[in-house]
C-alpha cells in the first residue's frame, strides 16, 4: 500500500478484448464502491506494433512501484525472439501461486498451480535436430505452493496432489514436498496422476476440493476444469506472491472477437473480485461473486455462454445488482 493508505493498482488493459473485458471489470468494481489508485500501463501486441517492444525496463519498473496488477488480455506478438509478457511479469514479480477457481452446478474447485518453475523454467536448448526444455521442480517451490494450497484446503476440505511422479523423477520430489507439507499442517490430502486426474475431472469433477499441481499440468488441467464449468470466458485467477499480486481473466485476447462487443466480462469481474479479496476487502468480493452469480441465475449472458447479451449489457447488470440498496 503507498503512502497515503490507498492501494495502488497497475491498470493493463493489453490486447484484442482486453480492454474491453478490463473496463467492464473497473466499473463494476466502482458499483462495488472500492477505492483505489489506477496507474494505467500499455503493455503487449498493440505496442509491439508501435514501438518493436512489447514491455520496456521502464513499464516493468512502474508496476513494481504498485501493489498489484489488473490485466485484460495481451497477445503473443508474431516475434521467435519474443518472451511472453505475462511469464516475464510472473517472474520478475515471483508471483509463484497461480490460483484459479472454478464454480457451477457441477463443480467447485480450486486449481493452485505452481507458477514459476517446471517445464516453464525458461532453460531450452534449441538446436536443428534437437531441442530441450529443462524441467525444473525445487523443495523451495514445492514447499510454498502446497503451502498456499493447504491454507486453502483448510477452508475447502481435500487437497489433491497432481503429479505424474511414475514417470517423472522431478515430480517425485514435488510429491513428497507437498505430503509432508499437508502432514505438518493436518490437511487431509490425495494423490493423483495427472491423466488419471484429466479423466476425473471430466467424469466426476464434484470429487474434487482443491487441486495442487506443477506450472504445465495446471496449465491445461484448468482450461479443461473451464470447460467442464462451461467457458473459459466464466474462469478468473489470482498470480500470488509474497509481496505483489495479478489478477487476470483466464481467457486470452481472442482477437477474433475484439471489438464486438459480444466478450464475456464475467472472468475479468470475478478476477477484480479476487483482488477485493486479495486486499482484505471480503465483503466488496463476496458482494460481486454475488453479483455474478445473479446475471448467471438469470440468463444475463454472453453469446459464449448461448445468450444474446453484449458484453455491455452483463455488466450494467452486474454493476445496478450492486447498487441496489
Ligand atoms: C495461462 C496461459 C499462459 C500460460 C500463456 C499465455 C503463456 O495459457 O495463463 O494459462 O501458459 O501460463
Ligand atoms: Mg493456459
Amino acid at each position: 500500500m503507498s503512502s497515503k493508505g490507498a492501494w495502488k493498482v497497475a491498470v493493463v488493459p493489453g490486447d484484442g478484448i482486453g480492454p474491453e473485458v478490463l473496463r467492464s471489470a473497473l466499473a463494476v468494481l466502482d458499483a462495488a464502491g472500492a477505492k483505489f489508485e489506477q496507474v494505467l500501463v500499455e503493455i503487449g501486441f498493440g505496442r509491439w506494433k508501435r514501438l518493436g517492444l512489447a514491455m520496456a525496463d521502464e513499464d516493468l519498473e512502474t508496476i513494481k512501484q504498485c501493489d498489484c496488477v489488473l490485466l485484460g488480455a495481451i497477445t503473443t506478438p508474431p516475434d521467435p525472439d519474443y518472451r511472453s509478457i505475462l511469464l516475464r511479469l510472473r517472474k520478475e514479480l515471483d508471483l509463484y501461486a497461480n490460483i484459479r477457481p472454478f464454480r457451477s452446478k457441477a463443480i467447485d474447485l480450486i486449481i493452485v498451480r505452481e507458477n514459476t518453475e517446471g517445464l516453464y523454467s525458461g532453460l531450452e536448448e534449441v538446436g536443428a535436430e534437437e531441442a530441450r526444455t529443462l524441467r525444473v521442480v525445487t523443495r523451495r517451490g514445492s514447499e510454498r505452493i502446497a503451502e498456499k494450497a493447504c491454507e486453502i484446503a483448510a477452508k475447502k476440505k481435500r487437497l489433491t496432489i497432481v503429479h505424474k511422479s511414475n514417470v517423472l523423477q522431478s515430480d517425485r520430489l514435488f510429491l513428497k514436498t507437498c505430503q509432508a507439507v499437508a502432514m505438518r499442517r493436518g490437511i487431509q490430502s490425495e494423490e493423483m496422476l495427472v491423466d488419471s486426474a484429466a479423466y476425473n475431472l471430466v467424469v466426476n469433477p464434484q470429487r474434487f476440493d482443491v487441486i495442487v499441481t506443477t506450472n504445465l499440468f495446471g496449465d491445461i488441467l484448468s482450461d479443461e476444469a473451464a470447460g467442464v464449468v462451461g467457458s473459459l470466458g466464466l474462469c478468473a485467477s489470482a498470480n500470488v506472491g509474497m509481496n505483489s499480486a495479478l489478477f487476470e481473466p483466464i481467457h486470452g485476447s481472442a482477437p477474433d472477437i475484439a471489438g464486438k462487443g459480444i466478450a464475456n466480462p464475467l472472468g475479468a469481474i470475478r478476477s477484480a473480485a479476487m483482488m477485493m479479496e486479495w486486499m482484505g476487502e471480503t465483503e466488496k468480493a463476496t458482494r460481486i461473486e454475488a453479483a455474478v452469480q445473479w446475471a448467471l441465475d438469470n440468463d444475463i449472458k454472453t453469446p459464449d455462454l448461448g445468450g444474446g447479451c453484449s458484453t455491455e449489457d452483463v455488466t450494467d447488470a452486474v454493476a445496478d445488482y450492486l447498487e441496489r440498496p
